[in-house]
């Protein structure tokens, strides 16, 4: 009897040192780090990410340019650099109102962006760019 309870409290204290391995493990592990830094769209940002931006700025798009200076679903796998550099270069686009393109608004209005969708990419944008900061 008694050497059943020994065991089985054996067997907890190995488990639990077990658990506490592997959180341990998990906060030093660098990857596990980087990629808790790395971003993820909000629903509300990419929705209009996705029908204002996606059209150009991913697989989907028809111009290299587009493709070539910005694709958002690799965004959050790039360097932090890198990322930051994206980001800045969107909320410039945003205050200059170079993006979406004037040729493409001219021939569809609704390509346009909301003044209240601009100021929440704009500031989504601003946000993570500064929590890669940190
Ligand atoms: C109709 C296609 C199209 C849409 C829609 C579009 N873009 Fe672009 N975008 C382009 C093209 C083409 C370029 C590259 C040539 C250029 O800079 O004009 C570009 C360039 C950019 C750049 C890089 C600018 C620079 O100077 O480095 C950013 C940032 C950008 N777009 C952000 C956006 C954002 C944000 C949206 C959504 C609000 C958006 N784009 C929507 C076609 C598009």
């Amino acid at each position: 009897m008694a050497m059943k309870i020994m065991c089985i409290i054996i067997a907890a204290a190995g488990v639990s040192l077990l658990l506490l391995g592997v959180m341990a493990g998990k906060q030093n592990d660098p990857y596990t780090s980087l990629q808790e830094q790395a971003f993820t769209y909000p629903e509300n940002i990419k929705a209009i990410i996705d029908n204002k931006c996606y059209v150009c700025h991913s697989l989907k798009g028809e111009s290299e340019d587009a493709r070539d200076v910005l694709m958002w679903d690799d965004l959050p796998g790039l360097s932090k650099a890198r990322q930051i550099a994206s980001l800045d270069a969107v909320i410039e686009v945003l205050d200059n109102g170079m993006m979406p393109p004037q040729m493409v608004v001219k021939d569809n209005p609704d390509a346009q962006l909301t003044d209240e969708e601009r100021s929440l990419l704009r500031d989504w944008a601003e946000t993570a760019a500064d929590n890669l900061l940190k």
